[in-house]
């Protein structure tokens, strides 16, 4: 059985991977053998740190400072993940925080539709963006043909399905066999 755990030829983007957790996770996944990692964040020079960081581990690494609550800049930031990677399998929305401290009765609605951006907005933004983006790549329809099985093993698969479990099993086997 394959490991679950293992991501070998896949390719990830994490937001708001400088460091923390976003960090931690794109180094697990270039354990894990994942063959490229788009990281996130805005403050560039952090973000070269974390890229030498993961090409260590031995992962191929682009990073790209953007700004996840800007919709040009997640644009700008799926396309330069494509351009590199083609096809991303892995999104991470995990960027976020939240600068207030104190009680809800003092944050003022700035500082509140900031969290709200920054925390929410941001995940639907890039979302949506990397959704396009597969779409684009992929026509309609594209991903959902069913690959080709020999006619005897997809007969049998067929009634196998068919049938419920148990003892007609055996009959309805039977009688794709002599289809
Ligand atoms: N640590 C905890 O105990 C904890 C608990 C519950 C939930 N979480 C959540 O887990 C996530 C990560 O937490 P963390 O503790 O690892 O945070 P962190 O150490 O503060 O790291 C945040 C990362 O997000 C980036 N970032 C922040 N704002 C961004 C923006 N607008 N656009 C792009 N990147 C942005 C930061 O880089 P730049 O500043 O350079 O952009 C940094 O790389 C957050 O969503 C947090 O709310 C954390």
């Amino acid at each position: 059985m394959s490991d679950p755990f293992r991501l070998d030829r896949k390719v990830a983007l994490i937001t708001g991977s400088s460091r923390g957790i976003g960090l931690a996770v794109a180094e697990e996944m270039a354990r894990a053998g994942a063959r490229g990692l788009v990281l996130v964040a805005r403050n560039a020079e952090a973000l070269e740190e974390a890229r030498a960081t993961i090409e260590g581990v031995g992962a191929e690494c682009l990073a790209v400072a953007a700004d996840v609550t800007s919709e040009e800049d997640v644009e700008r930031m799926v396309a330069a993940a494509r351009d590199r990677f083609g096809e991303v399998d892995i999104l991470v929305n995990n960027a976020g925080g939240a600068s207030f401290r104190g009680q809800l009765k003092d944050m003022r609605p700035g500082g509140w539709r900031k969290m709200i951006e920054l925390n929410l907005v941001s995940a639907y933004l890039v979302s949506r963006a990397m959704l396009n983006a597969c779409h684009e790549r992929r026509p309609a329809g594209a991903g959902r043909r069913r690959g080709r099985l020999p006619g005897g093993r997809r007969r049998r698969l067929r009634a196998r399905r068919r049938a419920p479990r148990g003892r007609r099993l055996p009959r309805a086997l039977g009688r794709s066999r002599s289809d």
